[in-house]
């Protein structure tokens, strides 16, 4: 996307907002499809559920990974056929069950025996089984997103996958297992990790038609054939057909977070910029450590409101600010309420928009109302041309739910 649409956009629909590129998640799919040939793409919604992109991928042709009511009736919403989606999550709920049957929702991955019980007693003899391996090994990620770490709530170990697989096998429902070895996975070594787990399950139970490698690709950039080799062995192998549940690498770099410089804070150990984005926003600096890169899309003020903020904002002191830590921080009263530490951003005049880049995944998703804030408006480009996909929060939807 051009700085002269990104500013556009900012005139037009004001800060902060969220623009994804719908041509860049085309481009991010061909790339995930030519290495993973042959391989079923299910979109994981959970990175990024906005409407126009759960379209955009559907007509593009991926199934989609969902975890709850919500992603399920926003997934079938925007179009994806019941049998294209996959049931996943360690949270199943006997309304979940309901909706996935009446919808004609038919693979589900089970996360443990207690699910098992669930969809057992309340499932329909259609519905095929994956189950969800725990492989405990080390990812090699944030500890947050390391769900294949033993000690992790997620999947089940491997002596009671077996048992579990033995029993729906015996009803006839068990379609295979699921890896999802966690997310920003960087070291295409863990697919080897990954197939070394599954190896004794799929030679225990040799007559199984499919394999679910969950998502996890690092952005901004993975070695994804290195990645595809060992699985792509691993489903020839075994005569499967392959599922992959990518988001992040799908959306993540499609996605910017436009923010407008509100104040200058210098004089103190550290420079700050006060930002109109924040934590509220983007969550990701403040839970993960996360580092997105800022630039800066336009120094012109480009709006009275920003620009009178630069001169409450500016302070006269001779210093001119080279070799000082700087940080982009939120509007909002804590510490954590930041965009970046230490930026190479430089002070930057309060009416400065600036892009948060490789916003697009777990961006707005994780966007909350805290302090009341109004989550961003969202925006869509394609061809070029940029279309409003969801409008910034009013006030009034802050109090829609209550009642008094
Ligand atoms: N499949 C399953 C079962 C998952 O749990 C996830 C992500 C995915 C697929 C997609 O993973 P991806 O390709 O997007 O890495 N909020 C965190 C990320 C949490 C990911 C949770 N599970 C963040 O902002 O980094």
């Amino acid at each position: 996307m051009t700085d002269q649409i990104l500013r556009s956009i900012a005139a037009q629909h004001g800060t902060p907002t969220y623009v994804y590129d719908l041509d860049v998640v085309t481009s991010r799919l061909e790339r995930v499809r030519r290495a993973f040939s042959g391989f079923d793409v299910h979109y994981a919604v959970k990175a990024n559920a906005l409407g126009a992109l759960l379209v955009h991928l559907r007509e593009l042709g991926t199934g989609a990974e969902a975890l709850t009511v919500g992603e399920l009736e926003r997934a079938l919403r925007a179009g994806f056929e019941p049998q294209r989606v996959i049931l996943g999550g360690p949270g199943h709920t006997p309304s979940l069950v309901q909706q996935a049957l009446t919808s004609g929702v038919r693979l589900v991955s089970l996360d443990s025996l207690s699910a098992w019980a669930l969809w057992r007693d309340t499932g329909g003899p259609e519905t095929r089984f994956l189950i969800r391996l725990n492989p405990a090994f080390d990812p090699h990620t944030h500890q947050h997103l390391a769900t294949a770490a033993a000690d992790s709530k997620f999947g089940v170990p491997p002596a009671q996958a077996l048992e579990l697989a033995t029993t729906i096998q015996a009803r006839g429902q068990l379609a295979g297992f699921h890896v999802h070895a966690g997310s920003m996975l960087a070291d295409p070594a863990v697919a080897e990790l990954v197939v070394a787990a599954l190896e004794p399950l799929y030679r225990r139970f040799s007559d199984l038609e499919l394999v679910d490698f969950g998502g996890g690709f690092a952005v901004p950039d993975v070695d994804l054939e290195a990645f595809a080799e060992p699985l792509r062995a691993f489903t020839a192998r075994h005569r499967l057909r392959a599922l992959i549940e990518p988001g992040r690498f799908l959306v993540a770099e499609a996605g910017v977070l436009l923010t407008t410089v509100l104040h200058e804070k210098y004089g103190g150990p550290r420079d700050h910029l006060i930002a109109d984005a924040g934590m509220a926003d983007l969550i990701r600096p403040a839970l993960y450590d996360a580092e997105h890169p800022l630039r800066v899309v336009a120094a012109e003020p480009l709006s009275v409101a920003a620009g009178s903020g630069s001169e409450a904002g500016s302070v006269s002191d001779t210093d001119d600010g080279l070799g000082r830590p700087l940080d982009v921080d939120g509007p909002l009263c804590e510490n954590a309420d930041r965009l970046a530490r230490d930026s190479e951003l430089g002070r930057q005049p309060a009416g400065t928009l600036l892009a948060v880049e490789a916003a697009g995944a777990y961006g707005y998703a994780m966007a909350s109302n805290y302090v009341s804030s109004l989550r961003p408006a969202q925006v869509v480009v394609r061809d070029g041309r940029a279309r409003l996909a969801s409008r910034r929060e009013v006030p009034a939807d802050l109090w829609r739910l209550e009642e008094i």
